[in-house]
């Protein structure tokens, strides 16, 4: 031993001896550092000795034993591991020319990682907000694969993907709980992030639990679900997955297309063509769809009135007590004094009724055209005397050109042949909403050729509040014990923006009530919405906000971003950062009963999808 050496022993000795070492958790990975100026709430920084500095990669979680206090927190890794240099800066000039010239120097270094404060855990495991922080050098430790799972909550029956940074965590959704999928769903991402394939296993596994399925495929790319996927990449993802590729159960989907259109897939199985009733729209609600300004809706409104006042004159509906029967007729009697127009049209009201009605009026206004009804129930001259009385005494709007702009709309629509019919020998009928709420049923309703896109939406409308009020009956039926629980229902609308826009709502706002309406009365009924989207801009922001769900694939517009992260609650802004970045297949998956939003790897799909580009 050195002179220097033993006095520095000496002086040791004499001072009280060694420090002794600090007796910290062998199992800990690290501990928690002092605040700076820039700590936040909700967030703590966590230093790692070197050996440790991969043990917490991102989203990982851990739980923090808080130093003296003996309170526990759990949190989420939401930035790091960095490691740095422990006596360097590490853009210090040693540093990046040592770094930059080969030297095989490599200092001691540490890790560093932020963690987000999930919540305090109580004794019996429940986690509630963390009413203060955890202490300065507390140990941190890492959670198991069980304690993790039991931890972020993401557990059901409806698998959709793997957590990333986490071993082999399955992100899934409680098909049975009301909280969830009844409180709807958003499903966004540019073109190519993996929404149609996220949205084709959501199907198939909600078809699994038993759930009534109803997409509404707006671009035809869900008509083949019954077949195994033949798409190389997904084939050899799902191996590595394990899995095989499969189609739906067989007879377990049905395939619905407006009569007369095409689908994308004739060879379907189950192929059934279906009509719409004209008078199960909302005069409003058309009113707004075909986008008719004030002139044209007030004369819309007068020929509907005009109309509605014929038919109930010729017995048409309400139908007489001579013609049906007490009891029928009581019932019609009933219907009619219960009509809310904004829900739903007039009962037997044809478009071919309110043509020849719009054409009467056109040729009243106009310099003596003839107008000869092509309904036989306008064709009598009582009828005719009625018509004549009628827009007297209702003050028909005059201007030709407004009434030839009414008329031409209907026209458009009426020459689509989609509306009020019902051709026995062609298997052709109106599509049978109560038919669709059948368990484990898939109902892909084919849009992809309807010819005008205010067709598609007037479709969508219809379908969306018919299978409510189905839903709402059979309900009623339950409830009065006269027959089973209905189904859960998921109606999963893709291309969402062109249904409901952005642009359009001001104008259209009954279609946005009658939504919301079912949105609401979907909580209660179970039924549950899925809007689909790669222009969530387009998508009013009221849409959004009937949804507590979200499944956020790739999305790189930073304005996109901010504007959803202004809408959507509990997302960290390390994850919307992320969304840009996200490889398709990727999303951050949010959903009520999670305790936090998960980065997911998507499941590929088993199923056969038709790929638009
Ligand atoms: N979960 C996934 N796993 C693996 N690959 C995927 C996944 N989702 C999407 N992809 C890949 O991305 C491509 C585009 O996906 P798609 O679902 O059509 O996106 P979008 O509907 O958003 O346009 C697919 O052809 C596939 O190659
Ligand atoms: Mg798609």
């Amino acid at each position: 031993m050195t002179i220097a050496q033993k006095e520095l022993a000496e002086e040791i000795t004499d001072i009280g001896g060694a420090y002794p070492a600090a007796t910290f958790p062998a199992d800990a990975i690290g501990s928690t550092m002092f605040d700076a100026p820039g700590s936040e709430d909700g967030t703590i920084t966590v230093l790692l000795p070197r050996d440790n500095v991969q043990k917490a990669p991102a989203q990982a979680m851990v739980r923090i034993k808080s130093r003296g206090d003996n309170r526990n927190y759990l949190g989420v890794v939401s930035a790091g591991p960095f490691a740095q240099p422990d006596t360097m800066r590490a853009d210090s000039a040693v540093m990046v020319a040592i770094g930059t010239r080969g030297g095989d120097y490599l200092p001691s270094f540490h890790g560093r990682i932020h963690v987000t404060l999930l919540g305090q855990e109580l004794d019996d495991g429940t986690l509630t907000p963390p009413r203060l922080r955890p202490l300065p050098h507390s140990p941190v430790f890492q959670l198991n694969e069980n304690e993790t799972a039991k931890a972020l909550k993401a557990e059901g029956d409806i698998a959709v993907g793997l957590a990333v940074g986490h071993e082999k965590l399955t992100v899934a959704i409680p098909s049975a709980a009301k909280s969830v999928l009844p409180r709807h769903t958003a499903i966004l991402g540019t073109t190519g992030s993996g929404k149609t394939t996220t949205v084709s296993g959501l199907v198939q596994q909600a078809q699994a639990a038993g759930v009534a399925v109803v997409l509404l495929d707006v671009e035809g790319e869900y008509t083949r679900l019954n077949e195994p996927t033949t798409d190389p990449r997904m084939v050899s993802t799902l191996a590595a997955n394990g899995k095989t590729p499969a189609g739906l159960p067989a007879d377990s989907m049905h395939l619905l297309h407006l009569v007369g259109r095409d689908t994308t897939n004739p060879k379907h199985p189950c192929l059934r063509p279906f009509s719409l009733q004209f008078a199960r729209l909302s005069p409003y609600v058309v009113i707004e769809m075909l986008g008719m300004n004030e002139a044209q809706s007030d004369r819309y409104l007068f020929a509907y009135d005009v109309t509605k006042t014929m038919m109930r004159r010729l017995g048409i509906f309400p139908q007489t007590k001579e013609k049906v029967g007490d009891a029928e007729a009581d019932k019609q009697e009933r219907i009619f004094n219960r009509l809310d127009e904004f829900e739903r049209g007039y009962p037997r009201m044809t478009l071919s009724f309110l043509l020849d009605v719009v054409g009467k009026c056109r040729a009243a206004v106009g310099k003596g055209e003839e107008f000869t009804c092509f309904n036989k129930e306008f064709k009598t001259p009582e009828a005719e005397r009625m018509f004549q009385e009628l827009i007297k005494s209702k003050e028909m709007p005059g201007v030709a050109s407004s009434w030839g702009k009414v008329n031409s709309l209907l026209r458009r629509l009426n020459r689509l042949k989609v509306f009020d019919r019902q051709h026995s020998d062609k298997g052709v009928k109106f599509l049978n909403y109560a038919d669709l709420l059948t368990p484990g049923r898939v109902s892909v309703i084919d849009l992809s050729d309807s010819g005008m896109s205010e067709l598609n939406n007037i479709a969508v409308a219809d379908v969306l509040r018919g299978i409510q009020e189905a839903q709402e009956k059979a309900y009623t039926a339950f409830e009065k014990e006269t027959r089973p629980e209905p189904p859960r229902v998921l109606i999963i609308v893709e291309e969402a923006h062109e249904f409901l826009s952005a642009e359009r709502i001001e104008k259209t706002p009954n279609l946005f009530n009658q939504v919301a309406r079912i949105a609401k009365r979907g909580r209660k009924r179970w039924l549950g919405l899925a809007f689909v989207t790669q222009l969530p801009q387009h998508l009013p922001r009221q849409v959004l906000g009937l949804c507590n769900n979200f499944i956020l694939h790739k999305l790189t517009d930073p304005q996109v971003v901010s504007t959803l992260a202004k809408t959507v609650p509990g997302i960290d802004p390390g994850l919307w950062a992320r969304l840009p970045a996200l490889a398709p297949g990727q999303a951050v998956v949010s959903f009520g009963h999670m305790t936090r939003p998960l980065l997911t790897a998507m499941n590929p799909t088993t199923c056969q999808l038709r790929m638009v580009d």
